[in-house]
């Protein structure tokens, strides 16, 4: 079996955002879909390892902000490679500095990075083109993920930048390799080196389906450290 054959699907991306006891939260997902067409159904899939699955999992509503090309690594850094268990990514400590570098890229005079849309759940303005709210409908546990198939219940257009895919985050936004320091890898072990977030794995073999628990990039991004 060629597990290559996984890189050839495509995705959209896009912030999943929920809210439980005030406290707001959100990450990145390449897993919206909609699924079928009377009713509108969306489904969504959220690893368990994450705070924002388990606050949509008791919740049952969410919004999904749609990204776009002017979003920045810096968004995807800020959703997709820290958890909500140990920040707050709402903070406006950690906002503030992203707003403006997103607003900088989309060339627009806001530095509001979200809203709050009718059902109290933030949605992400800057570096998205539409957010979605949807509340759950039915779960199906898939063991590492749990999918949700949501209805929508509000939809809205941001702006008219297209859409970003997997592809187009890879190719143009995602941060270029840095070369490992020699100097830092001690003697003895075999390490791989994520070189999008730095996250190291230990054995002989990375395997060829390995997708980094961080920052879920492949293989092919991971760089191999003789100790
Ligand atoms: C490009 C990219 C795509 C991702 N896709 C998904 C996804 O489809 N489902 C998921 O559960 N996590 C996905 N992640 C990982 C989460 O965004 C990440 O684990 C996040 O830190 C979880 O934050 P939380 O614990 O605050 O919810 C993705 C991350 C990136 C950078």
């Amino acid at each position: 079996m060629d597990t290559k054959a996984m890189y050839k699907l495509s995705y959209g991306l896009f912030v999943c955002t929920a809210v439980q006891d005030q406290k707001m939260n959100g990450c990145i997902i390449n897993t919206a879909i909609q699924v079928a067409s009377d009713p509108n159904r969306i489904s969504i899939a959220v690893n368990k390892a994450n705070l924002t699955h388990d606050m949509v999992k008791e919740t049952g509503l969410c919004n999904i902000s749609v990204l776009s090309q002017d979003a920045t690594f810096g968004l995807f850094k800020h959703f997709g490679f820290q958890t909500g268990r140990t920040i707050d990514k709402f903070s406006p400590d950690l906002l503030d500095p992203l707003s403006k570098e997103l607003a900088q890229k989309a060339a627009v005079d806001s530095s509001t990075i979200y809203a709050l849309a009718a059902n109290n759940i933030p949605y992400i303005t800057l570096g998205t083109n539409a957010y979605f709210s949807l509340k759950v409908e039915q779960l199906l546990d898939l063991g590492s993920h749990t999918l949700f198939i949501c209805e929508p219940t509000a939809m809205e257009v941001l702006s008219d930048v297209p859409s970003c895919t997997y592809a187009y985050y890879q190719d143009n936004i995602k941060s270029k390799p840095q070369p490992v320091d020699p100097a830092s890898v001690p003697k003895g072990e075999t390490v791989w080196k994520c070189r999008v977030c730095g996250y190291e794995y230990v054995g002989e073999q990375l395997p060829d389906d390995f997708i980094c628990p961080i920052c879920k990039h492949g293989k092919d991004d991971f760089e191999q450290i003789i100790r």
